[in-house]
């Protein structure tokens, strides 16, 4: 690994559970919806197929909703359902006149009790990529929260990528080559750390499930093929420049700039090399019982 005086090899130093992402703004919302359209690649759905939709008036709920790109396109493909799009900031959400008229945002803070409004209100639960903000808590209190706002019966889709990487230099399985991108992965995980971070909870996601009382749980993993890992390393390396913007607030100037050096050899070698970080993406489905 790299040396660096600045802490990106180490977790000295204050530990914050700030959310790394919190910069906002046309990049951070286009990052998103890159991710969103790449996520149906990968998985050849964006609602998994185990959720079942061919029911009129769904009321279905996404949490976390970020840019509400999620929401958006599927108004079409459901058009008598009521779609709620929740976020604790309305920052990346398109302006009200610009949704879809079965489309609604909605203030939510998933650390807050749960709205008498929302409790028992809907068919269909979904979070996506909410792991970055589980800082502090992990996902179990999230279930415990979802499933007040499902109905009996009521489906939770949860959907995470992994955060432990496989290394690979033009598709072959490295250890000790590939240094660039090898230090950027130690980098990601003391970031992690950094901000209080325990993520292997997404590799059992089905068992946090099983444990918050859903039943007919069923956790399915995607990996990359390979005519996508060019797209795909490009949203991870817009990724992290991003959090090296959070980096900066969070940990001061000197960490933000060595994490986009960081970003920046990793790139080079990708380029060259044929470098990759490859982690699966993870759905998983629930209901909650009668
Ligand atoms: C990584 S983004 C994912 C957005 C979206 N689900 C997607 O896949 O594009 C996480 C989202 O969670 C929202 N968020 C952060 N803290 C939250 C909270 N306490 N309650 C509800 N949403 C929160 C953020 O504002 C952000 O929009």
């Amino acid at each position: 690994m790299a040396s660096s005086k600045l802490g990106l090899d180490t977790v000295e130093g204050e530990q914050n559970n700030e959310y790394v992402f919190s910069s906002g703004g046309y990049s951070a919302s286009a990052r998103l919806n890159l991710q969103y359209f790449l996520f149906g690649w990968q998985t050849g759905f964006q609602i998994s197929p185990l959720v079942p939709t061919n029911k009129e008036n769904l009321m279905i709920a996404d949490v976390g909703t970020g840019s509400g790109i999620w929401p958006v396109e599927l108004s079409s493909k459901l058009p008598s359902a009521t779609i709620d799009a929740f976020d604790v900031t309305k920052n990346l959400i398109p302006r009200a006149e610009w949704l879809p008229s079965n489309v609604h945002f909605h203030h939510l803070d998933v650390f807050e009790p749960v709205p008498a409004e929302y409790i028992g209100k809907y068919d269909v639960v979904h979070i996506r990529f909410f792991a970055p903000v589980l800082g502090k808590t992990g996902p179990e209190p999230v279930v415990k929260f979802v499933l007040q706002m499902l109905k009996p019966g009521g489906i939770l889709q949860w959907d995470e990528r992994e955060t432990s990487f496989r290394i690979s230099e033009n598709g072959a399985s490295k250890s000790g080559g590939s240094q660039a991108t090898q230090s950027l992965s130690s980098s990601i995980q003391v970031m992690f750390k950094i901000m209080g971070h325990d993520l292997s909870w997404i590799t059992r996601l089905d068992e946090v499930f099983d444990s918050g009382g859903l039943v007919d749980v069923k956790k399915e993993q995607y990996s990359t093929p390979n005519e996508m890992h060019a797209y795909q390393m490009d949203l991870f390396f817009q990724t992290l420049e991003e959090a090296s913007i959070g980096m900066d607030r969070m940990r001061g100037k000197g960490e933000g700039d060595e994490l986009r050096t960081r970003v920046a050899a990793a790139y080079e070698e990708h380029r060259l090399c044929g470098s990759l970080m490859e982690a699966d993406t993870v759905v998983c489905v629930g209901r909650k019982a009668h």
